[in-house]
């Protein structure tokens, strides 16, 4: 199928290449020139593991261009894949997805065209995207050959594990209320579903892994499922978070609970990591948004509210236990391991430990960070604040009064704990992601605090 993609972030590209890779021909579009010079010399705009191999694979399937006319023009499905950040008070912006509905009405010519929202929208959505499509085409079609519908298809991708959770996904769910762009996306997603095409070496099928569930809805109810899978999440880790903190008052190991609870298959033992909490472009925005949806039907949320409240209670807890251990934080050196939300990924989007960094730096703290990804991103986005980084991991330690476990690397797990402690000045490390062994941290002459264990 001939399909177009607009916005080339962690979320249209992943889709684009897959596609691609499963023999569509795919046309990406962004706004953004820089992005797309760099996809046309074969080099991925955003870290996400694999990526450039996969895009190599689908090279000959793969347009990338700015040119919306050129792009929309023969499409025959047509994703919306664009940012929808969150608004101060806690709506998505929705500016990027009206012009892109625009832009589909202004140029599209295939005789029938499924538009889809791949772009997590509040509730609602899908109809109005339908009613700026219509509004564009009627004014500013010059062919007016073309029939569309409108569909949803959210997106489940984590970060750093985003292609293979898309070519052995859960589910895929397709929202329409017409039956036929059901069948179209059904067609478009056939080599997945039915697991046909060939494996790339790099990213091994499961074993055992036969089909995808498709699963179709009304839109509302599509839409409506990315926010609740997103918000059940968020809870889930803000549930194992409020039990740890009970669990180091009484003397118990919140890892040990996760475990135990986990092994109920109607609990189940992912998303049961206690520490500093989640951050990325999803839980915050989604949660946020669901509350605001509720709001506008006088609905109050507070499940979805408390998981919010318990995750921004994380962050400031690393700072609670630096001022318990350290008394004064003015003048103290401070290291992270990480910057980037969760291991993998360069994506700092609401990364704990940009609001660590700057609770720290308030109270009058020296902050050292590194990051082996996200630290080039981190220099630019973060240019506001005043980290210092560190050309290496084990620099992080120099002089410091603690160090602060932030994203859960490989690399940071197999550190020299001798060589991290002989730099230290005050031997001091908060893991804020459980990955440290308290034996070998004793044994290097280091003080461990974990969160979810007592200390
Ligand atoms: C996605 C989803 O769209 C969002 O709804 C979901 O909740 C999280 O993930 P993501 O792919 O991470 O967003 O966003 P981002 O990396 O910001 O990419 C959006 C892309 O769209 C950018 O490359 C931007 O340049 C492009 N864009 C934006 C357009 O091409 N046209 C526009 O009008 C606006
Ligand atoms: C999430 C959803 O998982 C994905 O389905 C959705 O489409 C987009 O949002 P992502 O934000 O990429 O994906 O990352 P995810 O792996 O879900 O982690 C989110 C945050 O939760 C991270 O900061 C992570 O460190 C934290 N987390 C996760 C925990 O603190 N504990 C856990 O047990 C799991």
């Amino acid at each position: 199928m001939k399909v177009a993609i607009i916005g080339t972030g962690y979320v249209g590209l992943t889709t684009g290449v897959v596609l691609g890779f499963l023999g569509h021909e795919v046309t990406c579009l962004d706004v953004d020139q820089s992005k797309i010079d760099l996809l046309n010399g074969g080099k991925s705009p955003i870290y996400e593991p694999h990526l450039d191999e996969l895009m190599a694979i689908a090279r000959s399937k793969l347009t990338f261009t700015v040119d919306t006319e050129k792009a929309l023009a023969q499409a025959e499905v047509i994703f919306i894949a664009v940012g929808t950040p969150s608004l101060p008070d806690g709506n998505p912006n929705l500016t990027y997805l009206s012009s892109a509905a625009q832009a589909i009405g202004a140029h599209i010519q295939a005789p029938h065209v499924v538009i889809v929202n791949k772009s997590t929208v509040p509730i609602g959505s899908g109809n109005w995207v339908e009613s700026l499509v219509r509004d564009s085409y009627r004014a500013e079609n010059k062919t007016q050959t073309s029939q569309f519908m409108v569909a949803s298809n959210p997106e489940f991708l984590r970060e750093g594990s985003a292609l293979s959770d898309m070519l052995y996904a859960d589910r895929v769910v397709v929202g329409a209320d017409e039956p036929k762009a059901v069948q179209v996306l059904r067609q478009l997603y056939l080599p997945l579903i039915e697991q046909s095409f060939k494996e790339p070496s790099f990213i091994p099928r499961p074993s055992g892994f036969k089909s995808v569930h498709f699963l179709s809805s009304d839109l509302q109810s599509a839409e409506l499922i990315k926010y609740a899978a997103n918000a059940f999440l968020a809870l889930k880790v803000s549930f194992i978070n409020e039990i740890a903190e009970l669990a180091e008052k009484v003397g118990a190991d919140a890892h040990a609970v996760a475990y135990g609870i986990g092994l109920d298959s109607r609990i189940g033992s992912r998303f049961l990591q206690a520490g500093i909490g989640w951050g990325g472009s999803c839980f915050g925005k989604d949660t946020a948004a669901l509350i605001s949806t509720g709001q506008e039907y006088g609905l109050s949320m507070p499940i979805t509210q408390a998981a919010r409240a318990v995750n921004s209670r994380q962050r400031a807890r690393m700072i609670e236990i630096l001022m318990h251990e350290l008394k004064i934080l003015k003048g103290r050196k401070i290291g992270l391991l990480g910057l980037a939300f969760k291991p993998f990924t360069d994506d700092l989007r609401d990364a704990p430990a940009l609001d660590i960094a700057q609770r720290l730096i308030d109270r009058g703290a020296k902050v050292v960070g590194y990051d082996p990804i996200a630290m080039d991103r981190a220099k630019l986005e973060w240019k506001n604040t005043d980290i210092q980084y560190a050309p290496d991991a084990l620099s992080v330690f120099d002089e410091a009064d603690a160090v602060l476990l932030v994203t859960e690397w490989p690399e940071f797990k197999t550190l020299s704990l001798e060589a991290c402690a002989e730099k230290m000045k005050n031997r001091l490390v908060v893991d804020g992601r459980g990955i440290y062994d308290q034996n070998k941290m004793t044994a290097a002459g280091i003080q461990l605090i974990t969160f979810g264990k007592s200390s």
